[in-house]
């Protein structure tokens, strides 16, 4: 209990100075940190996540990706890394955080979380601070945090999305996506107050198929949930080439740029990047933590 005063205390005297700190020299720029989520599992979030992340550092962006997906496809097997240590490690104090951190050719910097990404209700006091202390030192290191949260409503997956600057929700045209992503903003605007959204609708045949999705999303959005807004950043096609770069354990952006998913990945992350906040959130990965250990304490 006098542990848990402590942390909070600590996270709010570290908010406020960063907040002071920005003020003052007016010259920081904290990154921006994107969660991408989706109700239904395998709708192409790790896909999505790395390909923005290849299209923005090749734009001259600083990128950072933490790997909270607990799913079969992690971010590391697409950028073909072998990670010896997760997040894990880190937790239990054995690595600091950029001995975890591997990076890619492109030279963006993953944190591997894999099967062993810890849950965040059940760390102790000591080891939220630990992480804390661990994640302020990204601040510096890039201008985009994307987080990829793996599927579905489980505590992490809810505690990452409504820690972020913004929540990008992926769905597809299926049926039980689309039900599936509505029933996950449900739960985030009834537990946890977020009340704006994005959406990403991939692997569609047609602009009008994309159009329905987030029509038939933003109509039960207006008729149930009152306050939620939902704003339509992009859809992707359904492409081949993006399949078949995943089998050779690769990036569609380094394979094909040219097809028609990786351009429209591209042009998903530029809006991405250029859309202003729509939360309170100041940016930094230290805020972004505390609101995750706020939450949970
Ligand atoms: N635009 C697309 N066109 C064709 N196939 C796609 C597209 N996007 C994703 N896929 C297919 O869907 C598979 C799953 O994608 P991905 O692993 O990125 O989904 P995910 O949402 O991260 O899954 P999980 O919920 O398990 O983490 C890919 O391996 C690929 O075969
Ligand atoms: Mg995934």
């Amino acid at each position: 209990m006098e542990q848990a005063k402590g942390l909070r205390k600590v996270v709010k005297t570290q908010a406020l100075s960063r907040r002071k700190s920005n003020m003052a020299s007016d010259k920081k720029n904290f990154p921006r940190v994107i969660a991408v989520t989706s109700g239904k599992g395998g709708v192409g979030k790790t896909n999505i996540v790395g390909n923005m992340a290849v299209y923005l550092s090749q734009m001259g962006k600083r990128v950072v990706i933490i790997d909270a997906d607990v799913g079969l496809a992690n971010i590391d097997i697409i950028f073909n890394l072998r990670p010896e240590y997760s997040i894990r490690h880190v937790v239990s104090c054995e690595k600091k955080l950029d001995q975890v951190m591997v990076e890619s050719d492109h030279g963006i910097k993953i944190l591997p979380g894999g099967s062993g990404f810890a849950d965040l209700t059940q760390l102790n006091e000591g080891e939220k601070l630990n992480l804390l202390s661990e994640f302020e030192t990204l601040s510096d290191q890039a201008d985009v945090i994307f987080v990829d949260t793996g599927a579905g409503i489980s505590s992490n997956v809810l505690y990452f999305n409504c820690a972020c600057d913004e929540c990008v929700v992926v769905a597809t045209s299926e049926p039980t996506s689309i039900t599936d992503a509505y029933a996950m903003m449900k739960v985030m605007s009834q537990e946890y107050g977020t009340k704006y959204f994005k959406l990403i609708v991939n692997m569609v045949d047609s602009v009008a198929e994309a159009k329905r999705v987030y029509a038939s999303l933003s109509g039960a959005l207006d008729k149930f949930l009152k306050n939620v807004v939902l704003e339509y950043v992009g859809h992707i096609p359904f492409d081949k080439q993006l399949q078949q770069a995943v089998k050779n354990r690769g990036l569609l952006m380094d394979k094909t740029p040219d097809s028609m998913a990786a351009k429209a990945i591209g042009d998903i992350a530029l809006n991405l990047g250029n859309s202003p906040i729509r939360t309170d959130a100041n940016g930094n990965i230290t805020f972004f933590m505390s609101k995750v250990f706020q939450t949970v304490t």
